[in-house]
């Protein structure tokens, strides 16, 4: 059956302190209600509609979704209210999901409950049972129906005493939404237009209303404050590292790894402590991950070894590779099978052929570096002359001796030798070796100066 989705997220967030609005500070690398659209829209939501409050340029300018229905609550009266705004969207014959913009952690799987519970009857609601349910609204049954929602304010002390409350998740038909929506009125505790209100029409006209639970309560956990935030951000991450670990992936410690984004990961990888994968990153087959590393948009292939505190952005490792310890692969460094990137190595939009090593202390931008050549340690490619950049090309089998300046735009020949030291300028043909340096000059028995 078609569905739309309602997501609340006008509330301004006072107590996160910050001048972004609060859907938008991130769990897990994404934005809260990007993560929340991002859910929906797996479970094969027809519409969304997002009422929004304050910050809408922010909002606007990040998250970027067409056919997602911008529903402005210019003022805050209340959920009931917030779904109003949204009326006008919703069609009679479809199904709603309401749901709010700063409970980031909710599974697809736990919606696809609730939908199946509202399947066989009226109006679902998604409960929890909370140790200390205090300022929550509370779920009242009688028999086997739910016939209210009290909201803590209004609540009397044996209402009080109920532990299932409210998640603010529910879902029911448009038609039905839309009718009790036009009944509420705002005298209660909070003077707000409450949208759990609607649970006692319901009931009044007879409707079956039942409920489904999330599998644990930090699914429906909401964010108000940075602490909050940074409980469900550990929630999270461990959910994720459980996850790569049932994949077959070993993590030496799951509660020091951080994904930000999505992990494709072959047989048999091993990662180490202090790791963090943001954006998209594929490992394959044994691959193996130092401690330390940041691994940002990139992919590693079969047998790579990435060695500790290296960072790697944008780039791709070919098959039995071998990176750092204390590499950087800026975007666009590509290394071919078995090359090799050692300590304090620095690419950036480089090729290095198959085989290729450079092994320590070495800047190599701009550059295409053939199969085998051997780039000796200190070695700069000079591929910036303050306006533009420009190219340098290496051949095959090159070598490339210890802290050579390669003045770009330059080529260096296949089998070619460059003289330790050397400031290259101009093209070195295949085979041949060039020196560009100063002539060692020895001066006898030289009198070193003396203080005065
Ligand atoms: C609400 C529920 C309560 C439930 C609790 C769960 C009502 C009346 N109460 O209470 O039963 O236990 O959530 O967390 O629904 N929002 C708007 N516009 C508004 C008001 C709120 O968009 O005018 C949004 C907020 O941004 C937030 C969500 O709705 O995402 C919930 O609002 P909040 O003020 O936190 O409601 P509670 O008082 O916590
Ligand atoms: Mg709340």
């Amino acid at each position: 059956m078609a569905f739309s989705v309602v997501v609340l997220a006008a509330g301004k967030g006072t107590r996160m302190k910050s001048d972004l609005p609060k859907v938008l500070h991130k769990v897990g690398g994404v934005p809260m209600v990007q993560r929340i659209i991002n859910t929906v829209k797996s479970l094969g939501a027809d519409d969304i509609h997002l009422v929004y409050g304050h910050g809408g340029e922010q909002l606007q300018a990040t998250i970027k979704e067409d056919n997602l229905n911008w529903c402005l609550q210019a003022d805050q009266l209340g959920t009931g209210h917030a779904v109003q705004q949204a009326a006008p969207h919703i069609k009679d014959q479809e199904d709603v999901l309401i749901l709010v913009g700063d409970a980031p952690l909710i599974r697809e799987e736990t919606l696809s409950a609730l939908k199946a519970v509202k399947a066989s009857c009226d109006l679902a609601l998604l409960t929890v049972e909370l140790d200390d349910p205090t300022g929550m609204g509370r779920i009242v049954r009688e028999n086997d129906n739910i016939t209210a929602i009290v909201e803590h304010k209004d609540a009397t002390d044996a209402q009080r005493e109920i532990k299932e409350i409210n998640t603010g998740m529910m879902m029911m038909s448009g038609a039905d939404l839309k009718r009790w929506l036009g009944n509420l009125s705002n005298d209660n505790a909070q003077g707000e237009y409450y949208l759990t209100d609607v649970i006692a029409m319901a009931a009044a006209e007879g409707k079956r209303i039942q409920s489904a639970q999330p599998e644990s309560p930090v699914e429906v956990e909401g964010v108000n404050n940075r602490l909050q935030l940074s409980n469900l951000e550990r929630a999270l991450q461990r959910r994720q590292a459980n996850e790569l670990m049932m994949n077959g992936v070993t993590l030496l410690d799951p509660a020091r790894f951080d994904l930000r984004g999505t992990l494709h990961t072959g047989n048999d990888v091993v990662i180490d402590v202090n790791v963090i994968v943001e954006g998209n990153v594929t490992l394959g087959d044994n691959v193996t991950i130092g401690a330390n590393c940041i691994l940002r948009n990139c992919h590693i292939a079969d047998n790579a070894v990435i060695e500790a505190n290296s960072i790697i952005e944008e780039a791709q490792v070919g098959e039995a590779c071998n990176v750092g310890p204390y590499a950087r692969l800026r975007p666009g460094a590509v290394m071919h099978k078995q090359a090799k990137v050692g300590n304090f190595v620095e690419m950036k939009k480089t090729v290095l052929g198959e085989g290729a090593k450079a092994n320590h202390l070495t800047y190599l931008g701009d550059a295409e570096v053939g199969p085998n050549a051997n780039i000796g340690a200190g070695t700069i490619t000079c591929n910036y002359d303050g306006v533009n950049k420009s190219q340098t090309r290496i051949g095959e089998n090159a070598f490339i001796g210890s802290n050579s300046s390669l003045v770009a735009p330059v080529v260096i020949g296949d089998g070619a030798t460059v003289g330790a030291g050397s400031v290259i300028t101009t093209e070195v043909e295949d085979k041949a070796l060039a020196v560009a340096r100063g002539k060692q000059r020895n001066i006898a028995n030289w009198p070193r100066p003396t203080k005065k």
